[in-house]
């Protein structure tokens, strides 16, 4: 995998329980994909999960079933490395760097802080600063690419702000990165109320697909998905988002077209139908070998140790290249 010139992909993918088909069509997908032809840098961020209310006695099993969906869906350490952001010192090391170039002016803009910040009596200061430790995961990698969902874009702004704002001032340090967002199934949006993203934490657990969902859940969750009083499916997401979600879903899955899809189908039973068994047919395998994988934990750790030796190496050398950079005495 490691060509030399090759792109760098590298993403992030938080421990916080269970994932869905929006995560997977959305992001996985793509990441199982760039493996093969970038150096490819996947991480599971255990501390951003620690900027919101969080479990301690499950944070380690998330963090391992994290990487075990992440193999599960496809992923291959043979050719990615796949690692834990908190056994890499140098993202917090970096961190602080790059807390004293971003302005407070720029957080207080970011969107996801307003939306996970409100209503909270207490917000941490962790939540305020998350995505410049989202910057530091990815400017420490040198990543050219970074595959993320369409929620992660101002972050991902951010990152290149930042990179660019400390290359002009210090020198050039940091590649500027740039987003990788899917051409289809960016946005899986929720069975039940279509306007939202599918999400964990929709208030309906039937608007969500889970990976680890059976198949008689999922051809329930379809059967009861929200459509519309028409009957007559177009791609259409002003006018029909819910049937428009459902050939999103299959295109994604089929690499189809949604508006050619929408041509083969005269009712809704038989386009609930024709999803509920593509996402079955998708998700079950995942589903299988990620039971099989959650029992091996000898295996996954062995997974988790070398893909963290590949990212020390790196992060130690970009961590020192930017406290070079930045002027600090060197030690
Ligand atoms: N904030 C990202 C999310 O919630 C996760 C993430 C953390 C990430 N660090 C990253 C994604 C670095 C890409 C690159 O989805």
């Amino acid at each position: 995998m490691t060509t030399a010139n090759a792109i760098r992909v590298l993403s992030g993918i938080q421990p916080t329980g269970d994932i869905h088909l929006g995560n997977y069509l959305g992001a996985l997908k793509l990441w199982v994909d760039s493996q093969y032809d970038a150096e490819s840098f996947y991480c599971v961020v255990d501390l951003h999960s620690l900027t919101v209310e969080f479990d301690r006695d499950n944070l380690a099993r998330r963090t391992l079933d994290a990487v075990c969906m992440l193999l599960a869906v496809g992923l291959d350490p043979k050719h990615c490395a796949i690692f834990v952001q908190s056994h890499i010192d140098q993202h917090t090391g970096l961190e602080w760097l790059l807390e004293c170039v971003a302005t407070f002016g720029e957080l207080n803009r970011m969107t996801q802080f307003k939306d996970k910040g409100a209503g909270q009596e207490s917000v941490t200061v962790g939540l305020f600063t998350y995505p410049v430790l989202m910057a530091a995961d990815i400017l420490l990698y040198d990543a050219d690419k970074v595959p993320i969902g369409d929620d992660q874009r101002q972050h991902l702004e951010l990152a290149r702000r930042i990179a660019s704002r400390f290359n002009t001032r210090f020198g050039e340090t940091f590649t500027v990165p740039e987003a990788l967002i899917p051409p289809v199934g960016a946005r899986v949006m929720d069975l039940q109320h279509p306007e939202n993203k599918m999400s964990k934490s929709s208030d309906s657990r039937l608007g969500t697909i889970f990976l680890l969902d059976s198949p008689d859940e999922v051809t329930n969750k379809l059967k009861r998905s929200v459509t519309d009083s028409e009957n007559t499916v177009h791609y259409d997401p002003e006018r029909k988002p819910g049937v428009s979600n459902l050939l999103e879903i299959l295109s994604a899955i089929t690499a189809e077209r949604s508006d050619v899809l929408a041509l083969r189908y005269d009712s809704y039973r038989r386009l609930k139908q024709d999803v509920a068994e593509a996402i079955v047919d998708t998700i079950d395998p995942i589903a299988r070998r990620f039971r099989e994988l959650s029992s091996d934990t000898a295996y996954v750790m062995d997974v988790i140790n070398e893909g963290d030796e590949r990212a020390r190496e790196i992060a130690s050398a970009t961590l020192a290249r930017a406290r070079e950079s930045i002027g600090l005495l060197q030690r």
